[in-house]
């Protein structure tokens, strides 16, 4: 272990990428920036990163700012459930903390949507604290310079490596060697397609090169297969408005809204009965095309209508518990964070998620 730390530091000191949360590397940002990184790529989180920065310059703006404004800065990122950690830890940080970021590793740990990895990387790059920051990158660039067979979804195999990259990280740049752990990951160890290890500082160590069988690493032996979930979104609409609702606080998606949803995959006579059960009259049903939406545990396979009703009125779902909104769709650009799941059919509203000024391409949930 100890003999791959110095090519390594070299390697990052000519080749890391120059990134927003690099340039100051303040406690909040460096917090910030490593959530959002946790599950999207560095070019999706960029824009996302510097919008954030801009609108909540400090944990205590993060702490006050609404629920919906919040997961509309982070519509379109997904794993909204990071969104409203941030802001739960931001208020703990600001009773507890006196609005300080803490340093301490175990502190760090005790905040919501602080994990172990979170925990090293803020404590190593903001405060140059010698903890471990272990991510599936960092354990598959392990793994193949090992050649380890270990399960690295086993989080045993996780802890082991922590603790042996604590035994070895260099005191007086454990931020650096964290991140160039990540950029190796990220530039050249690469999860998808072909390794570049002509270029890797750890070419001259590396078992599976050797043994000429990379691609059989990382190992990983997942215990469950995603469930799939059948949906029927329904877009109702009279000229000028759709219906929405939030879905609940807890869950999937939690806080975020959404079409109104039948479960399963429904026909027309169906979706014609539900609609005129919330009181309602349909002029027109359409059916929209198939899309599926993958989440980390589950996957939902979807259908959707587009269903014209004479009027849309508050009155008329009344006797409802579903608390539907009937808003003019260009209003949820700007108030109602919708998940990216939704994008086949807010495409067909002409809606568009996340912020349109920097989204080229639908930022998905991996
Ligand atoms: N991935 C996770 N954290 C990162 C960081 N600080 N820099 C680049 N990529 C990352
Ligand atoms: Fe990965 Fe290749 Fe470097 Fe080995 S030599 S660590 S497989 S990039």
């Amino acid at each position: 272990m100890k003999k791959l730390v110095q090519p390594l530091l070299s390697w990052y000191d000519n080749h890391a990428r120059v990134l927003p949360w690099r340039e100051e590397p303040t406690p909040y940002r460096v917090w910030v920036s490593e959530i959002m990184l946790q599950q999207t790529r560095v070019e999706a989180v960029k824009p996302y990163f510097e919008r954030f920065i801009k609108a909540l310059p400090t944990v205590e703006e993060l702490s006050n700012i609404s629920e919906d404004e919040l997961l509309k800065l982070w519509e379109g990122l997904g794993y909204y459930n990071r969104a409203r950690n941030l802001q739960k830890a931001a208020k703990k940080i600001m009773t507890e903390y006196n609005g300080c970021v803490p340093d301490e590793y175990d502190d760090l740990l005790k905040l919501p949507g602080i994990g172990s990895y979170t925990a090293g990387a803020v404590s190593s790059i903001a405060f140059g604290k010698g903890h471990a920051a272990v991510d599936g990158n960092v354990l598959r660039v392990f793994a193949r310079v090992n050649a380890d067979d270990s399960n690295v979804l086993n989080s045993l195999v996780k802890k082991s490596l922590e603790k042996r990259i604590e035994e070895i990280i260099p005191l007086d740049r454990a931020g650096a060697f964290n991140q160039a752990l990540m950029e190796l990951g990220a530039m050249i160890c690469v999860p998808n397609g072909t390794p570049k290890c002509v270029e890797c500082p750890w070419q001259a160590f590396c078992i599976a090169k050797e043994q000429g069988n990379i691609l059989d690493y990382p190992k990983k032996i997942s215990k469950k297969a995603r469930t799939i979930e059948e949906k029927t979104i329904l877009i109702i609409r009279d000229e000028n408005k759709t219906a929405i609702r939030k879905r609940p606080n807890k869950g999937l998606l939690a806080g975020m809204y959404e079409f109104p949803t039948l479960e399963g995959i429904k026909n027309t006579k169906a979706v014609i009965a539900y609609v005129k059960q919330l009181g309602l009259e349909p002029i027109r049903v359409q059916k929209l095309n198939a899309s599926k939406h993958i989440f980390s545990h589950k996957e939902w396979h979807m259908i959707g209508y587009s269903i014209r009703v004479d009027e849309l009125q508050e009155k008329s779902f009344e006797h409802e518990k579903n608390h539907f909104l009937f808003v003019d769709p260009k209003e949820t650009e700007d108030k109602y964070p919708i998940p990216s799941a939704f994008l086949a059919y807010t495409n067909y509203l002409n809606i568009k998620l996340g912020n349109t000024k920097f989204r080229e391409k639908e930022i998905d949930e991996k």
